[in-house]
């Protein structure tokens, strides 16, 4: 059973200052199975990120397939209404991008309760879960009702990952998720991904150092240096 079918998939961005177009990445396909991880390298500005990011749908790929088998049937990843795509988001994939985007008065409690809660789950069941994932990534509970816009880049890392985690998920994006993580944090979330595969999540990932997911590795997607920059193809969506 496959989860995830890329079929030639392409980004390119158009640079309108230069009336050139750069390309993230070019031709991959690749597929997914449910309990698979798959690690993305490739040089910087390879189009790691960009892929992940298309898959998530906050970039719309240029060209290609993308079909995700979702609960509710399979759809293309790269022409799905904005609509179908919030709700898997909502419900069946995960992103976990290096930086969180802390929010003016929202706790990191709340933060972290706060997919469980649109899913309707009561507060104080959301916010138990919340604090537990909190507790095994290490976040200190004194911070639990504080802002994490003031937050050390680790610490709102760790209110990041939770965020991503604390719902379950059929697809997983984690793009260098462990970059400002502490050695605890880092093992706990190695412990985490090997309960999550073994449940059946599919995983797709960089990793500044791979060795610390080695383990749990199935398969390695590289990503070539990306050509220079092109001339303009109008059939292209920027
Ligand atoms: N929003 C954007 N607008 C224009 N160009 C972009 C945009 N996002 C990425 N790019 C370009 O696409 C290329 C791939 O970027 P991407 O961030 O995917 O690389 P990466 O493989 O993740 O690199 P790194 O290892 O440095 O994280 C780069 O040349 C980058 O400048
Ligand atoms: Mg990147």
């Amino acid at each position: 059973m496959t989860l995830l079918e890329v079929e030639n998939l392409h980004k390119r961005f158009r640079i309108h200052a230069l009336g050139r177009e750069v390309v993230a990445f070019e031709g991959l396909s690749f597929t997914l199975r449910p309990g698979q991880f798959i690690l993305v390298t490739g040089p910087n500005g390879a189009g790691k990120s960009s892929l992940l990011r298309c898959l998530y749908r906050s970039y719309r790929p240029s060209a290609g397939r993308a079909l995700y088998h979702s609960a509710q049937g399979p759809l293309d990843l790269v022409r799905a209404a904005d609509e179908d795509i919030a709700l898997l988001r909502q419900r069946e994939i995960g992103y976990v991008s290096q930086f969180l985007r802390p929010r003016p008065r929202v706790s990191a409690l709340e933060l972290v309760a706060e997919p469980l809660l649109r899913l309707g789950v009561p507060w104080e069941e959301a916010s138990a879960k919340a604090s537990l994932l909190l507790e095994e990534l290490g976040l200190k509970p004194a911070l639990w009702p504080a802002y994490p816009s003031t937050f050390s880049g680790g610490e709102q890392q760790k209110v990041n990952l939770a965020r991503a985690l604390v719902r379950p998920n059929r697809l997983l994006l984690l793009d260098e998720p462990t970059a400002s993580l502490d050695a605890a944090a880092r093992g706990a979330l190695t412990e985490r991904l090997a309960r999550l595969k073994e449940a059946g999540v599919a995983l797709l990932g960089i990793f500044h150092h791979p060795e610390e997911v080695a383990g749990l590795l199935d398969q390695t997607l590289e990503i070539p240096p990306a050509p220079p920059l092109l001339a303009p193809n109008p059939a292209s969506v920027a």
